[in-house]
C-alpha cells in the first residue's frame, strides 16, 4: 500500500519539474482519480493549472451539476460538447472503435483549449490497471490507448500511473478531499458510450442513464459495492397491456473488487433484483427486460464493451 503522504510530496514534485515552464490543462470528471490529480497539480503549479468539464452528454444524472456545485470555488472551465461526441458516434458499432472517436474527440477539445488557454501540458489522471489493460491490448482505455498519436502537447503529465484505486482513495483522504469523492465508484473515461451495446444515440444514453441512476439509489446506499451500474443490452420482446412490442434489455451489474482487474458479482437479495427491475420496467419507457449480470471477472469485464 501507498505511502501517502511520501506520494503527495513526490507527485508535487515531479509536477513542478514536469510543468515548470508552462500552464497545464486537465479533465476533471469528477471521479477520485482526476479530483486527485487536480488537488497535486493545484498545489505544485497553483493557478497555471486549468481544469477542464468537458460534457460529453455521456455523463451520469446530475452529473454536470454536481461538478459545478463541487468545484464551483476553483477556477473550473465547463465544456458542453456533448453534440459534437454524438457526431463523433454516429455509425459506429465496434466497441474499440468508439473508444477510439471518444478519445480522440476529447484530445481535440483539450487542444483546442490548451490553444485558448496557452497550456502546453496535459495531465491525467490514468492509474496502474488503466495502463496494464491497454498495454495487454484487452482494450484502448479512453485515457490512454485511445489518445491519437499526432497530439500537439509538449508534455504529458500522469502523476497517477503507478497507483491502484485503492491507493488513490487513501492518496485522497490525505489530500484533504470530501468523503463523496474519496469514496466515489469508479466511471469509466468514455462513459455510458460503453453501456450501450452497438450504435451510441442520444435516445439510448437517456434511457441508460436512468437505469443507472436507479440501480445506483437502490444499491449504493445498502450495498456499497465497488460498482454498480446498468447497460443496454439489446433488443427483445415484452408485453405492455395487451399489445407486444420490441423493447430494450437492460443488464444490472454490481460487482465487487479491490482494482478492477478481476471483479465478482454481489449475492443480491431477490427482493432487491425484483424491486430494481419493476423500477426500471415502469419508470423507463421502452424498456421490457431487466437481467442480472452473474459472471465474474474474468471471464467477463466489469463494462460490456
Ligand atoms: P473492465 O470493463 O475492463 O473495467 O473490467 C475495469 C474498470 O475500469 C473501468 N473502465 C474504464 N475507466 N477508461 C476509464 O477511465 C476506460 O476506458 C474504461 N473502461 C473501463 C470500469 O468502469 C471498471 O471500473
Amino acid at each position: 500500500m501507498v505511502n501517502a503522504q511520501k506520494f503527495i510530496e513526490e507527485a508535487v514534485e515531479e509536477i513542478k519539474v514536469a510543468a515548470a515552464d508552462g500552464h497545464v490543462v486537465m479533465a476533471l470528471s469528477g471521479g477520485v482519480d482526476s479530483s486527485v490529480c487536480a488537488a497535486l497539480a493545484a498545489r505544485a503549479i497553483g493557478d497555471r493549472l486549468i481544469p477542464i468539464y468537458v460534457d460529453t452528454g455521456l455523463m451520469r444524472k446530475n452529473e454536470s451539476a454536481r461538478i459545478k456545485q463541487l468545484f464551483g470555488s476553483i477556477n473550473l472551465k465547463t465544456v458542453d460538447a456533448s453534440a459534437g461526441f454524438f457526431d463523433s458516434l454516429k455509425g459506429i458499432i465496434d466497441p474499440e472503435e468508439k473508444r477510439k472517436a471518444i478519445g480522440e474527440r476529447f484530445i481535440r477539445i483539450f487542444e483546442h483549449e490548451a490553444k485558448e488557454t496557452g497550456a502546453v501540458y496535459l495531465l491525467q489522471g490514468t492509474i496502474y490497471p488503466d495502463r496494464i489493460e491497454s498495454e495487454g491490448g484487452i482494450k484502448s482505455h479512453h485515457n490512454v490507448g485511445g489518445m491519437p498519436l499526432d497530439i500537439r502537447f509538449k508534455g504529458v503529465i500522469e502523476p497517477l500511473r503507478d497507483l491502484y484505486k485503492d491507493e488513490v482513495r487513501v492518496v485522497a483522504g490525505a489530500l484533504g478531499l470530501p468523503p463523496e469523492i474519496q469514496h466515489r465508484m469508479p466511471f469509466p473515461g468514455p462513459g455510458l458510450a460503453v453501456r450501450v451495446l452497438g450504435e451510441v444515440t442520444p435516445e439510448k444514453v437517456a434511457i441508460v442513464r436512468e437505469a443507472n441512476h436507479i440501480v445506483e439509489e437502490e444499491l449504493i446506499e445498502i450495498y456499497s459495492p465497488w460498482q454498480c451500474f446498468a447497460a443496454l443490452i439489446g433488443l427483445g420482446t415484452g408485453v405492455k397491456g395487451d399489445v407486444r412490442l420490441h423493447g430494450w434489455i437492460v443488464s444490472v451489474r454490481a460487482v465487487n473488487s479491490r482494482d478492477g482487474m478481476t471483479a465478482d458479482p454481489l449475492r443480491l437479495p431477490y427482493e432487491t433484483l425484483d424491486r430494481i427491475a419493476s423500477r426500471i420496467t415502469s419508470e423507463i419507457p421502452g424498456v421490457a427486460r431487466v437481467v442480472y449480470d452473474v459472471t465474474p471477472k474474468p471471464p467477463a469485464t466489469i463494462e460490456y464493451e
